[in-house]
């Protein structure tokens, strides 16, 4: 397999030669120098210190020639938690903490792409696909390139048949260890809204609905700077304007884009209005909101308690739970009790 390395150290090359060839082809692309014409297929390896806002502005510029590559493994020493919101902000498919991990990664991105080739079914293989196209989706965005829906139906349904199968703790252990930021966020609200919809018995048919919303519904984020994004503690108040703009954004990104029905779009356009009128950005109220709305709501605020960030330890389940039921008056008080069993476990 051809592997692109891009890095900002030249020094790091023999190791990476010594380690990867010769089952491997390696070409490298140190920052500041000619690229390489070969740009078609492989694995893009990044090892450049993402500290250093020079190095990743160089690197967008060389990431922007090798848009063709869809798998992108980025090194960030320790998992160095901002770093990796970076990495993946960057358009990394996956992170690992040590140089030494790539020559795993890579096998694991070959089998996976020879099962690909096979239609073989292995859920975590198929899982990581998922999880790769949904980075993917997200990374389109934040760079100006098409949406591909696909990518957003690859991932839901993925998501569905995991929850389906392992339960919603599993699913909310693991995203929390390997995700970060608004990445992390949509993952665990998709793990969480079908877990709902499955629990409350809704057709595969709306499940897959009320998924692809949940796994959209933040979409418009990914055109917020990341530093609003991942700011630790409160925005003020030209912040959260800012932020309050992404459900229109994600909106209008996609009220043209063929196969979102129009279910999906009031996801994504109202999951932060509330039944009494004081949600935004159209400030609904009561019958205004749709069943789907309520759940994909309700879902995106216990997701967001639960989530495991840089600054915030995760709040226990149970605590979260309790801060819905406090919510009578904007949330749909039957469905919070609904709700109890999967938020509880
Ligand atoms: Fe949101
Ligand atoms: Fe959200």
């Amino acid at each position: 397999m051809l592997v692109y390395f891009v890095t900002d150290e030249p020094a790091k090359l023999p190791a990476i030669r010594a380690m990867l060839e010769p089952q491997h082809a390696v070409v490298p692309w140190v920052l500041d120098s000619d690229g390489t014409g070969v740009r078609a297929h492989g694995v893009l390896m990044v090892d450049v210190d993402l500290r250093q806002m020079p190095r990743a502005d160089q690197l967008k510029l060389i990431l922007q020639e090798l848009a063709a590559i869809s798998e992108r493994l980025f090194v960030v020493p320790n998992h160095a938690r901002s770093m990796v919101a970076q990495a993946y902000a960057l358009g990394a498919t996956a992170v690992i903490s040590r140089a030494k991990e790539a020559a795993l990664k890579i096998a694991q991105i070959e089998y996976a792409e020879a099962a690909k080739e096979k239609n073989a079914t292995d859920p975590a293989m198929e899982m990581d696909a998922g999880v790769a196209a949904f980075a993917s989706m997200f990374s389109n965005v934040r760079h100006g390139r098409p949406l591909k829906i696909a990518d957003a139906r690859r991932a839901t349904s993925q998501i569905v048949k995991r929850v389906g199968q392992d339960g919603l703790s599993t699913w909310l252990d693991e995203v929390r260890r390997y995700h970060e930021g608004t990445f992390q966020h949509c993952l665990l609200v998709t793990g969480v809204a079908v877990a709902f919809g499955l629990d409350v018995g809704f057709s595969s048919a709306d499940v897959s609905r009320l998924g692809m919303a949940a796994t959209l519904h933040d979409i418009g984020k990914a055109r917020i700077p990341l530093s609003i994004l991942d700011k630790p503690g409160r925005l003020d108040p030209d912040e959260d304007e800012i932020i309050r703009r992404h459900p229109v954004i994600g909106y209008e990104l996609l009220k043209g884009v063929s196969d979102v029905s129009p279910e999906i779009l009031d996801g994504v356009r109202h999951h932060h209005e509330y039944l009494d009128g004081s949600g935004y950005p159209d400030g609904l109220k009561g019958s205004q909101i749709s069943d789907l709305v309520r759940l994909l709501t309700i879902s995106d605020i216990f997701a967001a308690l639960v989530e495991s960030r840089a600054y915030k330890t995760p709040m226990p389940r149970s605590a979260a739970y309790e801060i819905l039921c406090g919510m009578e008056g904007k949330l749909e008080g039957a469905l919070v009790r609904a709700f109890r069993k999967v938020a509880l476990g």
